[in-house]
């Protein structure tokens, strides 16, 4: 089957640490080995995916920018940026390329400011407190537009 849809993934700040950081919250796999997971759904699901981590909020605006000229979805988990980085709700926002949002954890069922999402309103949808799974229903979601 011909490979039709070209998918970034975007980690944000802190999940380079997955499997050290607060395991019973966000799982004991390494950020190495949930990429090793999401290009396998990716290829299953014959879609092209890159996966990309930073800490850093520039970097991922400056990383949305560029994603419109060559990606047709994101995946973007945007860690506490998404609690507060109008920043990022606005590159989303500008480069009108379909972007779901994705949570390890069931950020409703945590503090009171994980409920709040900044970026929710500008994205096709949220997937959270599945685990890793997450990013799997978002690659289908967006595989299949
Ligand atoms: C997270 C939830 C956020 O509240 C938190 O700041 C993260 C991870 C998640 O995947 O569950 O860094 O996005």
């Amino acid at each position: 089957m011909e490979i039709t849809k070209k998918i970034l993934v975007i980690h944000g700040p802190n999940l380079n640490l997955l499997g050290e950081r607060e395991p019973g919250v966000y799982g004991e796999q390494s950020l190495e080995i949930v990429n090793k997971s999401i290009m396998d759904s990716a290829k299953k699901i014959n879609v092209e995916c890159n996966v990309f981590q930073s800490n850093h909020e520039g970097e991922i605006i400056d990383k949305l920018h560029s994603a419109r000229h060559d990606f047709d979805g994101i995946v973007i988990n945007a860690g506490a940026y998404t609690h507060y980085s109008y920043a990022i709700r606005d590159a989303i926002s500008a480069i009108k390329i379909p972007c779901i949002e994705v949570h390890i954890s069931n950020v409703f069922a945590r503090e009171e400011f994980r409920a709040k999402s900044v970026i929710a309103p500008v994205c096709l949808g949220s997937i959270c407190g599945f685990g890793i799974e997450g990013y799997t229903l978002a690659l289908q979601v967006l595989g299949n537009r």
